[in-house]
């Protein structure tokens, strides 16, 4: 158990403000299910996301990428409607933290960018922030949501070595996986 050095409501020990705004954000308009998993229970604790890095995450990840954010920013965040998601420049720098990704995803920004409180599940914002955090490509110094162990091993995004395990089997299956990623057959 993480030792959290202040408490706030929603069961949160982390802040959590609208980036754009700055209020705090209202967790309790979350979607009803996914919002105690346990890694979104780490994630309102720690503020760092269990999820990036974790393989297992990523085929969930990128089609929940594919489905609510490429339309905007292009199917590898390299930009389109909304910003490149994958260099290290931030319109918002609070967006190098989990917290501010979350927040952003969560609450929304500005104009088009609107908030996916009501169609990702706390849970799926982190899978989906796992995926944004793996399509990265710029240098590691400016990549502070990695950990040390993950800034070692960091290699940028690039799309002919990318090999993306095709069933996930371990922290993000199959429970997460909600029917309507599933094609109907
Ligand atoms: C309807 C179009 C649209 C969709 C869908 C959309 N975005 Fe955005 N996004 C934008 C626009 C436009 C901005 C710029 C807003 C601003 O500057 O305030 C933005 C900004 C952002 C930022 C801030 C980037 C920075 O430089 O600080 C992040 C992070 C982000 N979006 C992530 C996502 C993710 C993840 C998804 C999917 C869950 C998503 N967006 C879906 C249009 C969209």
């Amino acid at each position: 158990m993480n030792c959290a050095a202040h408490a706030a409501g929603s069961g949160a020990t982390i802040d959590l403000h609208n980036t754009v705004t700055g209020e705090p954000l209202k967790l309790d308009e979350a979607l009803a299910n996914g919002h105690d998993t346990p890694a979104v229970k780490q994630f309102l604790s720690t503020g760092h996301n269990p999820y990036n890095e974790v393989k297992s995450c990523f085929p969930s990840g990128k089609s929940l990428f594919l489905t609510a954010c490429s339309g905007c920013h292009g199917e590898y965040a390299e930009g389109k409607l909304g910003p490149n998601l994958g260099d290290n420049y931030w319109t918002y720098p609070i967006n190098t933290t989990d917290e501010g990704l979350f927040a952003t995803i969560f609450g929304g920004a500005n104009g088009m960018m609107g908030p996916h409180n009501e169609d990702l599940t706390l849970d799926e914002i982190l899978q989906v922030m796992a995926w944004v955090r793996h399509l990265y490509s710029g240098p590691v110094q400016d990549a502070p949501w990695f950990t040390e162990e993950q800034k070692k091993n960091y290699a940028p995004y690039k799309l002919e070595t990318d090999a993306v395990v095709a069933k996930a089997d371990g922290l993000c299956a199959p429970s997460n996986e909600s029917a309507r990623h599933e094609p109907a057959k």
